[in-house]
């Protein structure tokens, strides 16, 4: 047996620990299994562009961040953006595979990678194992996804570092973080960094609701606020905040200026200084939370066991405490987005979070 493993979409820390566990259990639990690493997404599978995948060859990647394969999210094999005009090379996919005497492949990508490579696999025949990734933590089919501890945990750092600055001059400090059309990053972090309005998705939020919010604690001798904008944040009855949209990738709308709306629209009437930061993709950067190191592996080492089965067609999932394989079909239907009547929301509020809705 022979497997591929790719990585597509966006990069994320854990990357690599799923590498590294998929490769390790082929060795210890499927003697002799072969495995390569295409290189760049599905443009590794398209060009046969791979490295050999050795025993050995995964020593010390645990704590690094990215992938060793590299990524992509432009290379879909049935529209390949590589040819002039964009066309189908699965036929091209399915002879490389022949070649290269692949029988399985482990594709570790967002629910756009995970569509293609389900599609994919019934095109060209080859068995598919599944393994769900994005720091947004917003795929239906798993409960957590790794990646998304790793960038809660450095937004809380950059947020609980905004603070002495806002206090120190007094200021409104608006903080945007990712997510996509996702809050859990924002509510995450901020309710972690001890936030005073989280702004998100799933709750359209008023402006006079945030400078209410603001004057309600300056009232209380609190000369300093901050906020927390989810990149995909947007007001009542408002449009998201997009900084470009582009041509021939998965994603053709790329988010960002929320929080230098929202700091527009309020430093006037708040009477306090305003400033506000976008992290960016630092949250995706560097090396993974022990958490996600852990997930990521528990993940690998499912999907590792799934192909040794030949238990295609499935997927990695956390559900509860446990990682088990569900269908990969599950990878490519839903969003998890934050339920604004849950738990956490409640908790947030109990603990005198505004979500500039009130
Ligand atoms: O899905 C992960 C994510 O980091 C989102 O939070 C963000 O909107 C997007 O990817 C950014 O994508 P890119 O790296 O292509 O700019």
């Amino acid at each position: 047996m022979r497997v591929g493993i790719i990585t597509g979409g966006g990069d994320c820390p854990g990357l690599n620990a799923v590498i590294r566990a998929v490769r390790r259990t082929l060795q210890t639990e499927g003697d002799g299994v072969e495995a390569i690493g295409y290189r760049d997404g599905f443009r590794g599978l398209i060009e046969s562009d791979f490295l050999s995948l050795g025993p050995g060859s995964v020593s010390g990647i645990l704590p690094v961040g990215g992938t060793i394969l590299g990524t992509s999210n432009r290379d879909d094999p049935f529209s390949w953006i590589g040819v002039d005009p964009r066309a189908d090379v699965t036929d091209r996919v399915a002879r490389n595979l022949r070649e290269e005497s692949i029988d399985a492949l482990v594709v570790i990508g967002g629910d756009g990678t995970l569509d293609i490579a389900h599609r994919l696999g019934k095109a060209v025949g080859v068995g598919i194992v599944g393994v769900p990734k994005t720091i947004d933590n917003d795929l239906a089919a798993t409960d957590r996804t790794f990646g998304f501890d790793t960038a809660v945990s450095i937004a809380t750092e950059a947020i609980d570092r905004i603070h002495t600055t806002a206090a120190s001059h007094h200021r409104v400090m608006l903080v945007e973080v990712m997510g996509r059309a996702a809050g859990w990053i924002a509510l995450h972090a901020g309710m972690a960094a001890g936030g005073d309005v989280i702004l998100i998705p799933e709750i359209p939020f008023r402006f006079e609701a945030i400078v209410a919010a603001i004057e309600a604690r300056k009232a209380r001798g609190k000369r300093s606020s901050i906020v927390v904008a989810a990149e995909g944040a947007k007001p009542v009855g408002g449009s998201l905040s997009v900084y470009k949209t582009v041509e021939g990738g998965a994603d053709t709308v790329r988010l960002g200026g929320i929080a230098r709306v929202v700091g527009d629209a309020i430093e006037d009437k708040v009477g306090l200084e305003v400033r506000s930061t976008i992290l960016g993709h630092v949250q995706r950067g560097g090396s993974p939370t022990a958490f996600d190191r852990i997930l990521a592996t528990r993940f690998g080492v499912c999907a590792a066991r799934q192909v040794l089965a030949g238990n295609f067609n499935s997927l990695a999932s956390l559900q509860g405490n446990d990682v088990v394989p569900v269908p990969l079909a599950d990878a490519c239907v839903g969003r998890r987005t934050v339920d604004p009547a849950g738990s956490l929301v409640g908790v947030a509020r109990a603990t005198g979070i505004w979500f500039g809705d009130e």
